[in-house]
């Protein structure tokens, strides 16, 4: 197959994760749908989140250096959309979405209960890339659903229901096919071998 070189080459990389970041500074509370955010280091646990400077929640989180992410499921579509395109500037979007919001750790923003699984993070560093700033943040407490906990860090993600985000286009996993380790040895003779 002929390969097409695109002109201006985009961070393209899919699918990437769909959460709901909970931030509060000052008595102000808000949520905003992020997908820039990944996994950077295993231990200590760090992700980043890639955020706007012009977003009502950057200056949120640059003061309080502390999220909530909570993952969504697909049933909360219309939400994360609902928070991904209104600023909290203007609205209170825990009120427009109806979200119940609890307290799982003192000092920490709120969790939004309808989802399944949240990451309480304190943000160390901020790097000012451009377009995007990305806050650094190790995860110091991790809370799930038991429902959809099996154990050792396992997850039951059929429970879950993650939203998977490809560029303006959002998709479920609907079907495990394989487990880490686990798949069929690909090569089948000692020439491969260093
Ligand atoms: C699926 C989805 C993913 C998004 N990911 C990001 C992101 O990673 N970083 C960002 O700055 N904005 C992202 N946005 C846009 C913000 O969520 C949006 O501008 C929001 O209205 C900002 O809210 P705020 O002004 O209340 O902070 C995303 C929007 C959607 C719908």
């Amino acid at each position: 197959m002929r390969k097409i070189k695109i002109e201006n080459p985009k961070a393209s990389l899919y699918p990437v994760p769909t959460t709901l970041i909970s931030c509060t500074y000052n008595n102000q509370e808000n949520i905003i749908t992020v997908s820039w955010t990944g996994i950077m280091c295993s231990n200590p646990p760090i992700i980043y989140v890639a955020i706007r400077p012009e977003r009502y929640s950057y200056s949120l989180i640059l003061n309080s250096k502390r999220i909530c992410i909570n993952i969504p499921s697909i049933y909360t579509l219309n939400e994360v959309d609902f928070c991904g395109n209104t600023t909290g500037k203007f609205v209170n979007k825990e009120l427009s979405c109806r979200f119940n919001m609890i307290s799982l750790m003192d000092d920490y923003p709120k969790a939004i209960e309808l989802c399944k699984h949240h990451l309480l993070c304190d943000v160390f560093q901020i790097i000012e890339l451009g377009s995007h700033t990305a806050f650094l943040a190790e995860v110091k407490h991790e809370f799930i659903d038991e429902d959809c906990f099996i154990g050792d860090h396992q997850f039951m993600y059929d429970k879950i229901q993650p939203i998977a985000y490809c560029r303006k286009e959002y998709y479920c996993l609907s079907k495990k096919i394989g487990i880490y380790g686990k798949q069929k040895t690909i090569y089948k003779d000692k020439s491969v071998l260093k």
